[in-house]
């Protein structure tokens, strides 16, 4: 299927997943952050996709480390009919989700594997994506009266979107080698916590530290040697703002919705680092946004 078929009263595409760190709630202030041109996009840490369903690029090459996360990709490009088939025959029932839940995804097929992971997102508590330190799904049931496991529309716009993209389970490393000049990298890493209890950074078997961050800070640069447009989120440290040093360094408001302690989840600082001028570059390091047009998902 060619996207440039997409029917024009087709729903626009946008994350299948609800995932923490999500930017759906960032997409209006992200907006004048964008490159105005660029060749081929990457996201080596898409997570849920908001930014690649939002930019909706020509060419995409998408990657995370979460291997369930890549083949529920995988799946809605080329197997999107299979899915909404066997995700039409899941109960909303709290048995039946820790029957799922207990079962080793190594043993399921392609198919099986998707819709286990988007029943128990929409599904769990909170409808956040956490595994344990053996790569297992540990969330519980949640108490959604009516959770939308199956959006048959949803998946496929994801379906239309997705056709002719890359989707590869990797490190981020890799894109350093895949990215060339005049193409964007987007980079959403999982953040460096704000305090030592704040850190929230399961959402695959391993944990992202400071090593990592300092290792991604070295891509970013050895990626903008070689002429690539490069756009980074992050939360707003004086650790981050370090290692970007010399970049355009915005600071966004994100509103924050995981949280379990509800007092907590109003909102922080966080920052977007890029190393082309934005449509917002000013003469001041540091750039306070608007909060405009909040995406309550
Ligand atoms: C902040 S989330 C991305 C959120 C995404 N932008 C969205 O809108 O949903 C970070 C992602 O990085 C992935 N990740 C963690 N460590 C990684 C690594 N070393 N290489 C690539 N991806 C990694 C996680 O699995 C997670 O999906």
């Amino acid at each position: 299927m060619l996207r440039s078929l997409q029917a024009s009263n087709q729903v626009k595409a946008s994350p299948f997943l609800k995932w923490a760190g999500g930017k759906g709630r960032l997409l209006a202030q992200y907006q004048p952050l964008f490159p105005q041109q660029y060749g081929r996009y990457f996201e080596p840490f898409v997570g849920a996709g908001a930014v690649f369903f939002h930019l909706n690029p020509q060419e995409a090459h998408l990657s995370d480390v979460n291997g369930e996360l890549v083949n529920a990709y995988q799946v809605i490009r080329d197997h999107a009919e299979a899915l909404i088939s066997t995700l039409s025959g899941y109960p909303h029932d709290k048995d039946f989700f820790y029957a799922l839940r207990a079962q080793d995804p190594a043993t399921l097929t392609s198919v099986e594997r998707a819709a286990r992971i988007i029943y128990m997102n929409k599904t769990c508590f909170n409808g956040l994506y956490r595994v344990n330190r053996r790569g297992q799904f540990n969330v519980p049931f949640g108490d959604y009266k009516n959770p939308r496991i199956l959006d048959v529309a949803g998946i496929r716009a994801a379906q239309n979107v997705l056709q002719g993209v890359s989707v590869t389970h990797q490190g981020f490393d890799a894109v350093l080698t895949e990215a060339q000049s005049g193409d964007f990298v987007y980079f959403d890493p999982p953040y460096h916590p704000l305090s030592s209890t704040a850190s929230f950074t399961s959402y695959a078997a391993d944990d992202f530290g400071p090593e990592d961050q300092i290792r991604l800070a070295a891509v970013f640069r050895r990626l903008d040697a070689k002429g690539v447009k490069l756009m980074l989120s992050n939360s707003d440290t004086p650790f981050i703002r370090d290692l970007y040093d010399g970049f355009e360094i915005q600071q966004v408001w994100a509103p924050r919705a995981i949280n379990r302690d509800a007092s907590k989840r109003k909102g922080v600082n966080e920052v977007v680092v890029t190393n082309y001028a934005t449509q917002l570059a000013a003469p001041a390091s540091s750039h306070r946004l608007a909060v405009v047009g909040e995406d309550r998902r």
